[in-house]
């Protein structure tokens, strides 16, 4: 049988993403009460990641010990990949050993390059083009505290980057309507606006894009790997921080969501992330139950 991947969340089909979200509830509500599972038992995790995480890591190490399985964390600087091992190969070998990889990186090629030549499912960990791992914590967080997404309108302010990729994959999965409002330079990448055909809108209008929304979402203005660039963004990026005006600007029940880290003061005021309407500590916590569900998902293709 092919072996399945995600790299994207077009890996999922709609339907699967929605089971996938209601699986993950079911393992949150299930911790709650108290319960364990030993669904990924046995199984060994491989987790490459030249960036730094702190949620993604820790959820999918949680995940594989909570389900009685193991993880083993790579960091390049003492694994051969720091010291110029080719990526195809490392794909190979680490194939043989354990049953899932996920990888943290720059190019998304380099993410697509190893896969190619992996024998075991490989999971995006984040890659410059796409999270597709967040936006798993964040619809199930919109679906546990609104109810089904579909025909709702989501406005992502700020940058046209790997985040905003992956909402606008999922307002395709998942029918809603996606307004996103960037700065002149920083639009995400054409082909995945176009690809996504009438479901995603674009303009240079936070407020606009906010009005009436159901779910206003932002995320750093400097990613992992743009540090040299930040004074530069902080001019062009002023604008778009989501404040209380553009809370009052959608809907009075709407919710608030980041993938954190956050900066406050920058993409978001303290008063906003810290208010009634942010569900940012829902949605961290529900990368470890999504994660679960997804590990669960590929291991048993
Ligand atoms: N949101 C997110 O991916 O956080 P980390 O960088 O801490 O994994
Ligand atoms: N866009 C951010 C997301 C961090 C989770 C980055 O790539 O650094």
């Amino acid at each position: 049988m092919a072996v399945r991947h995600f790299l994207s969340l077009l890996d999922l089909s709609g339907a699967e993403f929605r089971a996938l979200i209601a699986r993950a509830s079911q393992l949150r509500e299930e911790r709650a009460r108290g319960l364990s599972h030993d669904t990924l038992s046995h199984k060994v995790l491989g987790m490459i990641f030249e960036k730094s995480s702190t949620r993604t890591r820790v959820a999918f190490e949680a995940a594989m010990y909570q389900c009685g399985g193991n993880a083993i964390f790579l960091s390049p600087r003492d694994t051969q990949l720091g010291r110029g091992e080719p990526i195809e190969d490392t794909a190979r070998v680490l194939s043989r050993m354990v049953d899932i990889i996920t990888i943290r990186t720059y190019e998304h090629s380099k993410l697509e390059l190893f896969a190619a030549h992996a024998r075991v499912p490989v999971i995006n960990a984040l890659t410059d083009r796409e999270h597709p791992c967040q936006l798993l914590a964040d619809m199930q967080t919109y679906f546990e505290h609104r109810g089904d997404i579909r025909g709702k309108t989501v406005a992502w302010l700020g940058d046209g980057n790997n985040m905003c990729h992956s909402y606008i994959h999922a307002a395709q999965l998942l029918d809603f309507k996606l307004r996103i409002a960037c700065p002149d330079g920083y639009a995400p990448d054409p082909d995945i606006v176009h690809a996504a055909g009438d479901c995603v809108s674009l303009s240079h209008d936070p407020l606009a894009a906010a009005r009436g929304a159901d779910l206003v979402v932002t995320d750093v203005w400097a990613s992992m790997g743009q540090e040299e660039e930040e004074q530069m963004r902080r001019v062009a990026f002023g604008p778009y921080q989501v404040t209380a005006a553009v809370m009052a600007a959608a809907k009075a029940d709407a919710l608030f969501m980041h993938c954190l880290p956050a900066h406050r003061g920058e993409e978001v005021s303290n008063e906003v992330i810290e208010g009634p309407r942010s569900v940012v500590w829902d949605e961290a916590e529900n990368r470890l139950h999504s994660q679960k569900a997804l590990l669960e998902l590929l291991l048993k293709a």
